[in-house]
């Protein structure tokens, strides 16, 4: 299970996913290469958490075809689970287990053991600043600490894909960027990694590609920084205090500094804030809809 660079190893073809009569998912299609981090954006309840869970084997499709590295996770999700590393949105620690007893535990399933287990544990708890809690039980730890444990655990195995559910949400911004840096490190190292977030600095920072999930497909995908030049080259100035993207803000789109500055001196009104344009724009000028969550 070793795949090359480029190499496709997801591939997602017409999914759909139904709940009772609720159609979430109608027909998302997405490939997933090798070696590239990968963004699932979209509102929240635009359905990213279900097609994690379809990747993992623990939601059963409705209609389409579906590969994860060789697998069919509806049909081999147990041995399709041995070369994934994932953190679900919520994550299911045992409360009552300390935190390294609870990593030991996962290295057993993925075979690791003695020494060798000791040490990737210590390691990867002291990557995120946990060592000093490798005593502690899970049920003390802080909300931080947990997404932080969910996330080494998933390292155990160094798995080739590491599916990431909303990693930093709810982290403090000192965290999120040690994540951010892990990240782009095990991206270094040749790991593949599909990420979901809501945050947009998270995505164009972090992701080579990604695609935007609204209304159970994808309707925006590509390159972050193409997104962006294709459909919101430049500047967006906003008018109006609090959030610039809060519905009734007025905004409006410069191509560049020098069209904004002869707007100024023909006496337009100025902005409270101008910034470059980002993926938040491209979404609301393509969809006339808000991504963000507030949070
Ligand atoms: N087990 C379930 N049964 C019924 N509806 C569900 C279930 N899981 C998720 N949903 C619904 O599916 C939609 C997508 O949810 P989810 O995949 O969690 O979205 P996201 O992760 O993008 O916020 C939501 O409307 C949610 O209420
Ligand atoms: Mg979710």
């Amino acid at each position: 299970m070793n795949p090359s660079k480029g190499e496709t190893i997801v591939d997602i073809r017409g999914l759909g996913k139904t709940y009772g009569s609720a159609e979430v998912l109608s027909d998302v299609s997405f490939t997933i290469k090798a070696g590239e981090c990968f963004g699932l954006l979209g509102p929240n309840g635009a359905g990213k958490s279900t097609i994690i869970k379809v990747i993992y084997g623990v939601v059963a499709r409705s209609r389409g075809d579906l590969q994860v590295m060789g697998f069919d996770p509806q049909v081999d999700a147990m041995e399709l689970r041995r070369h994934l590393g994932v953190v679900m949105q919520e994550d299911a620690l045992d409360e009552a287990m300390t935190v390294r007893n609870n990593m030991m535990m996962f290295c057993r399933f993925h075979s690791l053991k003695g020494a060798e287990a000791a040490k990737r544990v210590d390691d990867l708890l002291e990557s995120m600043s946990l060592l000093m809690k490798a005593h502690a039980r899970i049920s003390t730890l802080s909300g931080g600490m947990r997404r932080r444990l969910a996330f080494v655990r998933s390292l155990l195995s160094q798995p080739k894909l590491l599916i990431l559910d909303e990693p930093t949400t709810g982290l403090d911004p000192a965290v999120r960027h040690a994540l951010w840096d892990k990240i782009r490190e095990l991206k270094r190292g040749g790991t593949t990694i599909l990420l979901t977030t809501h945050y947009m600095d998270e995505a164009e920072l972090l992701c080579d590609r990604l695609v935007v999930i609204d209304q159970g497909r994808v309707n925006i995908q590509g390159k972050p920084r193409q997104l962006i030049d294709e459909h919101c080259p430049g500047y967006v100035a906003v008018f109006g205090q609090g959030s610039d993207l809060a519905a009734g803000a007025m905004r409006r789109e410069y191509a560049s500094l020098d069209a904004y500055s002869l707007e100024l001196k023909q006496g337009a009104m100025a902005p409270h804030v101008l910034r470059p344009a980002n993926l938040e724009d491209v979404f609301l000028k393509l969809t006339g809809r808000v991504l963000k969550e507030n949070d």
